[in-house]
């Protein structure tokens, strides 16, 4: 007899999908892609105990099973509600979800700024991409936000708290990352927030993966703050000889300049591999590189328009010389 298990079967607004027992309903509306992934602010699939804090992902589930064909009672988040044989969900075809998923939106920004002229992560900012989708014309909220001082996180790095949304994957990259974590979240409720405790630095060759898991603009990279708009960049997949990480970035240029280096992202923003701190902070001149073209961003928004690519055989000739040279 074969240890093969059988597929379970879920259908996700009108779509059948058949998936591994354990798989979760938003890891299988990845696997058809399109409007019926709901968004996730907080899962992150590279990291292990990630999702589960946000709620961005909730969808309803309006029939449990084949055995219990049941709806549950209230939505679920669907990173962490694995499916059933003969589940139904419903995502963008409920408008009890669109209109939590409003809430949820409403209640990240009331203590979000609204700074994105002058944020670094203008332009591919998950909460960005998230109130414009899902979110309401205004505010109705009348308190005072909170506000905190800006934060140095060793040489690299600078935390603003203000723009945190607790989402805690900065938390687990840290945690699965580097060596002797310091930091995380200190108090709860209202006064939660991330800190490194007595401003310690983090340390080791990978923490500066805690940028690129953040959905917003609280961790940012000292190397590229202010240099410029992500989307007057042209991102290129490019590698390098690296003993640390595979080398296998992209590197966002302006003219003859790298002026930041990140992980390769797919289409929910994920990074395909972890990259190390040198080659992130270190190498940022083109001759550093071998340019391989224009990389392709998959992620719907102001760069997911992918302008640059227009140009690309010129201009990957071009930097393939300026390289040769
Ligand atoms: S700093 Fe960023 S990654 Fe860390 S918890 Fe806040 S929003 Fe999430
Ligand atoms: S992505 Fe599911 S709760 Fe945050």
């Amino acid at each position: 007899m074969s240890d093969e298990k059988p597929l379970l079967k879920v259908t996700i607004d009108g779509v059948q999908i058949e998936v591994p027992e354990g798989t979760t309903i938003l890891n299988a509306a990845r696997q058809v892609g399109g409007n019926i992934v709901p968004p996730a602010m907080c899962y992150y699939s590279k990291l292990k105990g990630s999702g589960g804090k946000c709620r961005t992902c909730l969808v309803k589930v309006s029939k449990g099973s084949e055995k219990d064909p049941r709806p549950m009672p209230k939505l679920v988040p669907s990173c962490s509600t694995t499916v059933m044989d003969g589940m139904e969900v419903l995502n963008t075809t409920s408008p009890e979800v669109l209109e939590a998923r409003k809430g949820v939106v409403e209640f990240l920004l009331i203590n979000h700024p609204l700074d994105c002229p002058v944020c670094d992560q203008a332009g591919e900012c998950h909460l960005q991409d998230l109130g414009f989708e899902h979110g309401g014309a205004h505010t109705r909220y009348e308190e005072d936000r909170r506000t905190f001082e800006r934060i140095d996180i060793g040489p690299y790095i600078q935390l603003h708290m203000n723009r945190c949304i607790l989402c805690y994957r900065c938390v687990f990259a840290a945690e699965q990352l580097t060596n002797g974590r310091v930091h995380g979240v200190i108090n709860r409720g209202d006064h939660a927030e991330i800190s490194t405790y007595i401003q310690q630095a983090i340390d080791g060759d990978f923490y500066g993966n805690i940028i690129d898991v953040c959905p917003v603009g609280a961790l940012t990279d000292k190397t590229f703050r202010f240099k410029s708009r992500v989307w007057f960049t042209k991102p290129m997949d490019a590698h390098r000889d690296c003993d640390k990480c595979s080398g296998k970035t992209a590197v966002w240029v302006a003219g003859n300049d790298v002026l930041r280096v990140t992980g390769r992202k797919d289409a929910y923003g994920e990074v395909e591999e972890f990259i190390c701190n040198t080659c992130r902070f270190d190498k940022k001149s083109l001759s550093d590189w071998t340019i391989e073209g224009p990389r392709h961003i998959d992620r719907h928004s102001v760069i997911g328009m992918n302008h640059y690519e227009l140009a690309a055989p010129k201009e990957t000739q071009y930097l393939t010389n300026k390289i040769i040279e």
